[in-house]
Order: C-alpha cells, then structure tokens, then sequence
C-alpha cells in the first residue's frame, strides 16, 4: 500500500506538501498541488490520516508548546520535532507560551477546537489537573508535568553533579552555581547536584548560590555582584549555556581571564556555546533526540489510542571548550 513518502516521491515533494494539499491547511502552488493530486490518483494512495481525520474529525496536526523562543534551546528542540512530526505526515504547530498559564490554556482550547491530534509540552507551570479535560494525547518534553503522563528529559542531576566534579577536576577549589528559576523542575535538579558534590566541602558557603532565572541578562548581573563578593571563586556551574553565556560576559567586564581565573561550565549543548569567546565548556543536552523522542511517543500513541506512560531520560555529555580546558592544562602542569 502506497505511503505518504511514495507520493512525495513521486510528485519530488516534501511529505509535509503532500500533507497540506491533503488536509487543506497551507499554501502550496497549483502547478505542485496538481502533481501530488496526479501522484495520490497513481498510487492509489488513501491518506490513513485522511481517513482517521473524517472519521475521527482530526486534522492531522501535532503543536508544541515552549516557554521561551527566545532562548535558542527551544527552535534547535523545535527542529526535531517539526522534522519527525513532517515525516509522519502531520503539519506542526509552534506556541510560545512564556510559561503562562492562561496562554497555555487559550492555546490548548484554540487547537482543540481546529482537532489537533496532540500536544507536546514544555511546561513548568501546567498541572495534570489543567490538562485533564483534554481528549488527545500529551506528552511533557523537557520537563515533567505529571507522573501519569508520557515524558521525554535528561538526567539533570547527575549530569550537574558531573559537572562540578568536572570543575575539581581541573583544578578549582571555590565553586559557585548560578542557578536557573526555582519553579522550573530541571533548574532545582541541576542545583541539587551541584549541591551534592560541594555541601559537605568545608569552603562551602549558600551565597555561592545565585538565581540567574536561565537568561542572560540576570545571569551577567548575578555573577558580576557574586564575583565582586567573592573574588576567591574559580569555578562556575551555570544551569544553562545562555546563563554561561552571562557569566563570560560578566568575568570580561570584571577582568577576570577565563579558564586562568575562572572556569566557567554551562548545560544544554546549544549551538551558540561554540561561538562565545573563550567557547563554553557544557553538558550537553541530546536536544535533536529528545525532540524526535517526545514526537515519536506521541505519533505511536496518536496512532494506536495507546494511553500508556511512555518515560524516556537521556543522558548529557560532557563537551569540553576553551572556557575550562585551559584550566585543565594548568592542573596538569
Ligand atoms: O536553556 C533553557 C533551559 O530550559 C534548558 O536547560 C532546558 O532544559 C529548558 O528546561
């Protein structure tokens, strides 16, 4: 039975143009609809999504929510998922939600009523309670949601405690965590990490805890008043790469080289970590495999009606740049 990449094939089309002329939804040029309308009428091809649409009154679409589209996490996490979700034939939707609680509703209730297939979120403020009036299938990306739904994360607190350990490694004895907002889930397991590896160390001190609420601007701000406080510090873990980001930015302007006097290492593995000066050591995030992970889990569980909790963790990896490694080779010496 011919499938939606024959056809594409066939009419030398994406699956997600094929999609589109199917369902209507899009603009696609009339020379390329008639090709793919000349290519599903050779192949005999019957869109089961089609059929599973006017029976079921679903419109072949997938959304994903994000928190912050600003922060350049989010389209490199958005890519997998548009990519997998394309491949599968569904059209993706993107809503950035800024963690808002009646934004997030107002999306769900908007894209419930155009039959949207299901929902991927990253969210730290929706609650199972929220979302249980709805009829389609959620999965929670990044961050859980409820323990009875499907979710796609990283081991946030062992890859923290990785990267302390990272940090002594190379050499610094006074290290400092900036830490990301305290209502985000990953944010309190990265800093429950980095307090596992230095609680018990006697230099330990809780100001070396700062918030720099994952951006960039509260992380410079943070770091330049931890810094001026305590000038002793010669290691930062920050709970995010843009964070990281900050924290270069503030030891620059405070004259302070970076690995010499400070190494700095971050977490997520975007690619604006490699373009920074000196580029950021990171635990990396699997972003593209989560991404297509959390699409995966929901196309098979659109497709079967399978209500199932699907857990999926992937671990980080330690990438390591210039912001340390100048460090390490000073240890060594
Ligand atoms: O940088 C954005 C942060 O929010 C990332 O660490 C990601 O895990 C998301 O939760």
């Amino acid at each position: 039975m011919a499938t939606i990449r024959d056809v594409a094939e066939l009419a030398k089309v994406s699956t997600a143009t094929v999609s589109r002329v199917i369902n209507s939804n899009g603009y696609v040029n009339d020379e390329t609809k008639k090709r793919v309308k000349e290519a599903i009428e050779q192949l005999n091809y019957l869109p089961n999504g089609v059929a599973r649409s006017l029976f079921k009154g679903r419109s072949q679409m997938i959304a994903l929510f994000v928190p912050d589209i600003t922060n350049p996490f989010f389209p490199e996490l958005a890519r997998a998922v548009e990519d997998v979700t394309n491949q599968y034939g569904y059209t993706f939707v993107l809503c950035n939600t800024d963690n808002d609680n009646d934004k997030q509703m107002d999306y769900l209730s908007a894209l419930q009523q155009k039959s949207v297939d299901g929902f991927i979120m990253v969210s730290s403020s929706m609650t199972g309670e929220h979302l249980q009036h709805i009829q389609v299938p959620i999965v929670a990306l990044d961050r859980i949601i409820s323990p009875d739904m499907s979710s796609v994360t990283v081991n946030n607190r062992s890859g923290s405690r990785q990267a302390v350990q990272y940090l002594k490694s190379v050499g610094c004895t006074r290290i400092a965590h900036i830490a990301g907002p305290e209502h985000v889930d990953n944010a309190v397991y990265r800093m429950r990490g980095y307090l596992d590896e230095v609680k018990d160390e006697d230099w330990f001190n809780s100001s070396y805890v700062v918030s720099g609420a994952y951006n960039f601007d509260a992380a410079r701000k943070a770091a330049m008043n931890l810094l001026t406080r305590h000038p002793e510090i010669d290691g930062i873990f920050a709970g995010n790469d843009l964070m990281g980001a900050g924290v270069l930015n503030a030891a620059a302007s405070l004259g302070k080289k970076v690995p010499d006097d400070l190494a700095v290492i971050g977490f997520d593995g975007i690619t604006m970590g490699e373009t920074v000066t000196p580029a950021l050591t990171t635990m990396a995030q699997p972003i593209y495999e989560i991404g297509k992970s959390a699409a995966e889990i929901l196309i098979n569980q659109i497709g079967t009606s399978d209500s199932g909790v699907v857990t999926e963790e992937f671990n980080v990896q330690l990438i390591e740049r210039q912001s340390t490694l100048r460090k390490a080779e000073t240890y060594e010496q």
